[in-house]
């Protein structure tokens, strides 16, 4: 039985006084819900604010990108053992405005995937086509793509130690997220994909959903027979409405 994962992605949002405001609620929010995880992944220069609020809380933090290397020239990045230091237990990799806006190739999301499990962090894979990719009708064939880049290079093993998120470009911060049926059917087609190499992996994997996941469609997402939770961006920047998609998860 798979347990529920639900994780805030802040992306560049948030300052040290909003930022307690909002741990502090959640803290004293989640304490009751016990039946699911949660997670909340911050901007990397508060991660000490989160470590310090967080710690011992039974909520996990974690960042939303890193470099792939462990250490080196690379001006502006920051190195896996870096997050490592602040008690990460997550990373989120390959977030779709990374590949976008950063260029990030799947070969190189893979090798952060490979990276952050070798530093002992579960990295977020998150995969999902664009609208044209959609519309065009190759939703599958570019996840199942992105998703390859790591199963063919690292093997399914690799997965066990890792999660996926599959957020639908077409359905991030637009307030439409995915039909639940639509979401189940990729859900169902990225644990397939991994059954093909490794049932039992396969069937332990977290799959979270992305993609304008809201209190008004948090339940009926998360009754999907495969989506093992949310991956949440704008809600989860308002207590009041993460909390209550966790409440859904819980
Ligand atoms: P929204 O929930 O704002 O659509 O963002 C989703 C997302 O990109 C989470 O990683």
């Amino acid at each position: 039985m798979r347990r529920k994962l639900v994780v805030g992605n802040w992306k560049m949002h948030g300052d040290l006084k909003a930022n307690k405001a909002l741990l502090d609620a959640l803290v004293a929010g989640l304490r009751s819900y016990r039946n699911a995880d949660y997670a909340v992944c911050v901007p990397a220069p508060y991660l000490f604010q989160a470590q310090a609020i967080l710690q011992g809380t039974g909520i996990a933090w974690g960042a939303q990108n890193m470099n792939q290397f462990e250490a080196g020239a690379f001006t502006g990045s920051i190195a896996p053992h870096m997050l490592m230091d602040f008690g990460c237990s997550y990373v989120i990799i390959g977030h779709s405005e990374r590949r976008e806006f950063c260029h990030e190739s799947d070969h190189v999301v893979a090798a952060k995937f490979h990276t952050a499990i070798k530093v002992g962090m579960k990295p977020i894979l998150c995969l999902g086509e664009t609208r044209e990719a959609s519309e065009a009708g190759q939703a599958e064939e570019v996840v199942a793509r992105q998703l390859d880049a790591v199963l063919s290079r690292f093997g399914a093993q690799e997965l066990r130690r890792g999660v996926l998120a599959y957020e639908p470009i077409w359905a991030i911060g637009t307030g439409r997220g995915a039909a639940p049926e639509r979401a189940q059917a990729m859900h169902e087609f990225i644990r397939k994909r991994v059954a093909r190499l490794d049932e039992t992996v396969a069937e332990e994997l977290l799959i979270l959903h992305g993609g304008s996941v809201r209190v008004t469609n948090a339940a009926q997402l998360l009754s999907m027979p495969d989506v093992d939770g949310a991956l949440v961006g704008h809600s989860s920047l308002v207590a009041r409405e993460f909390l209550a998609i966790c409440q859904a998860a819980n």
